[in-house]
């Protein structure tokens, strides 16, 4: 078959046929998708800068964090993200760059918000983790990588703030082989650091960059290159013969230690490559870019169930319906669209009042007005996806057309949860669900306005639904009782406060209750009640989730423990399933 080209126009889009959902080969292999993790302060809004900068999606650095601040304005929720100076949630942004569509996902660095990292991880298919010189290691880049791996996603690593006084990159090897098992294969190595930071040496060309403190902040750095081989250029230039022997000395060093660069292995997240820069003085980042664009992998398919869309008459034997859960491929290359919904949001703009469901396309292409089948219905029910669209930071456009690898943002009007899949095509698709993180702090919440009732639950549940926070309640309450929420981290909490306050006009009380973990009982109802008749959940709160199923409250992590080892039959998990 011909390839097709890119549409040019919207003419020449319409007139593609209807009901042909097949995404061209040429724009599924020109897409690479990019999540940048780091710990808070590391720089992952100065390298999405410059990553933008040099794609050319901004003229100026500074642009980023200007809208941050315009943003800031419009609503309280947003003020306290750059209060904390955090990025409470996850945005993406897209460029094209050398023919390619690089799509970048931006994920909040704040641990309270790791379960929304975790969603945006399940969109992306290369993962750049960004560390600080001087630090290596945090706690957030830790739990991070833990996701990464789980998740089998190549993992490219940048050492950033190399302008400042740093570790060694063999002490920063160390660490993320020691601690994470993950050996790392530098391209960029870097010479000197602090004030004697003099360039990095592309190990793959073997030329030289060399480090030009940039005159005017934002400014693209200028470039001097030197091959390797011209030693005597190098340490006139590099000036300082240390430095130069320690560059001459590591470059063959380097050579016969490493391993081979292996693309299968980085592909299997068993190898990452290393850069070293500084995205504050714009250094080393076009570089990366431009390895990037050649190493990074193209949008991959994911593991999906099909059905066949049309309602079950008869019941199936239970083989034939084992059968029938069986998971294959969805490859980009699929005949039709596909998608799954990885973080949904409400009211971005106060104005609007909106509801969005971000949407991961999987395989084949998005069209403006197109009717999709969504995994969760029963009846066969089409949804129109009459408008989507793209996000640029928290700026929104119109989409026409969207193909494997991007992220749209459509309407929801609450029909869209995270984990659902849209789909055309006759035959059902579901992609497994996105897990959530196990809970580790619980408080009542309360509305101490009685006539605000009606806003108040709206605001509860639109947020619940957003998957802002987990809620739970006492066994037996059939929602007349007191509210649990369960979040990882404090700060979801007061953003549920802030957004019940700012978006639907509410007040409410939080009152923290002394618990630390949850766990869910697989065994059901009849496992706790015999536990508990036995006086093994003593200290141990019993409440349910929002399917009814048994969870319990533990104090501390010991208890939790001991009771999930005693009493196997409660079968004790993390996480709902
Ligand atoms: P984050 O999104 O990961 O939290 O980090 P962000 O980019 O906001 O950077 C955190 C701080 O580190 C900023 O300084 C930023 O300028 C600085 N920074 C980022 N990259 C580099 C680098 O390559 N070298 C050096 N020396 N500093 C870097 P700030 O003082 O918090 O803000 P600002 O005064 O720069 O606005």
């Amino acid at each position: 078959a011909p390839v097709q080209q890119p549409f040019t126009s919207t003419t020449e889009l319409h007139s593609y046929v209807e009901t042909d959902f097949k995404a061209p080969v040429v724009e599924i292999e020109r897409r690479r998708n990019l999540a940048i993790i780091s710990h808070p302060d590391s720089g992952k809004t100065t390298m999405t800068e410059k990553l933008l900068l040099y794609g050319g999606a901004i003229q100026q650095a500074g642009a980023v964090r200007q809208k941050a601040e315009q943003r800031g304005t419009a609503s309280d929720f947003m003020e306290m993200e750059k209060e904390r100076g955090i990025s409470i949630s996850s945005t993406v942004m897209n460029f094209d760059y050398n023919k390619l569509r690089i799509n970048i996902l931006d994920t909040p660095g704040h641990e309270d918000f790791s379960e929304d990292t975790y969603r945006s991880l399940a969109a992306a298919d290369n993962a750049v983790m960004l560390l600080d010189a001087a630090k290596g290691l945090e706690p957030q880049t830790r739990k991070l990588f833990e996701v990464c791996r789980m998740r089998k996603l190549p993992l490219f690593t940048f050492v950033n703030k190399m302008d400042r006084p740093a570790l060694t990159p063999y002490e920063i090897m160390d660490q993320i082989e020691e601690e994470f098992g993950l050996e790392t294969h530098p391209i960029l190595w870097p010479i000197g650091d602090g004030d004697r930071f003099k360039g990095v040496l592309d190990r793959l060309s073997n030329i030289v960059h060399f480090y030009q403190k940039p005159v005017k902040r934002g400014a693209k750095a200028e470039v001097i290159e030197v091959p390797l081989e011209d030693t005597a250029k190098l340490e006139e230039l590099i000036d300082d013969s240390e430095l130069f022997e320690k560059l001459m000395e590591d470059s063959e060093l380097l050579e016969e230690l490493l391993n081979p660069l292996d693309m299968d292995r980085v592909m299997a997240a068993n190898q990452s490559p290393l850069f070293f820069g500084s995205a504050m003085t714009n250094f080393g980042v076009q570089l990366f870019l431009d390895k990037f664009c050649d190493m990074g992998t193209k949008p991959a398919g994911r593991m999906a169930v099909k059905r066949d869309d049309a309602p079950k008459k008869k019941k199936k034997s239970e083989s034939e319906s084992e059968e029938d859960d069986n998971e294959e491929l969805i490859a980009p290359e699929y005949d039709d669209f596909t998608g799954f919904v990885f973080k949904t949001q409400a009211n971005l703009d106060p104005k609007h009042r909106d509801r969005l469901a971000y949407v991961r396309v999987v395989s084949g292409t998005y069209k403006k007005g197109m009717k999709v089948g969504h995994s969760r219905s029963k009846s066969g029910k089409k949804y129109n996806l009459a408008q989507a669209q793209a996000l640029f930071g928290n700026d929104r456009e119109s989409v026409e057309i969207a193909y494997p690898g991007d992220v749209i943002g459509i309407n929801n009007p609450g029909n869209f949860a995270i984990g659902d899949t849209l789909y055309t095509g006759t035959q059902k698709v579901a992609f497994p669900g996105i897990p959530s993180f196990s809970p580790e702090k619980f408080a009542y919440i309360r509305n101490p306005n009685p006539s605000t009732y009606k806003s108040f639950q709206k605001g509860i549940d639109q947020l619940l639904d957003e998957g802002a926070v987990q809620a739970l309640r006492q066994r037996n309450d059939d929602g007349g009782g007191p509210l649990i929420l369960a979040a990882v981290g404090q700060l979801q909490f007061e953003v549920v406060q802030a957004r019940l306050e700012n978006e639907y006009g509410v007040q409410s009380q939080l009152e923290p209750m002394g618990y630390t973990m949850a766990r869910w009982a697989d065994g059901g109802w009849d496992a706790v009640d015999k536990a508990d008749k036995d006086g093994k959940l003593f200290g141990t709160m019993i409440v349910q989730d929002r399917w009814q199923r048994p969870v319990l409250l533990f104090r501390n992590d010991w208890k939790a423990q001991a009771v999930g080892e005693e009493e196997k039959y409660l079968e004790l998990i993390p996480w709902s399933k």
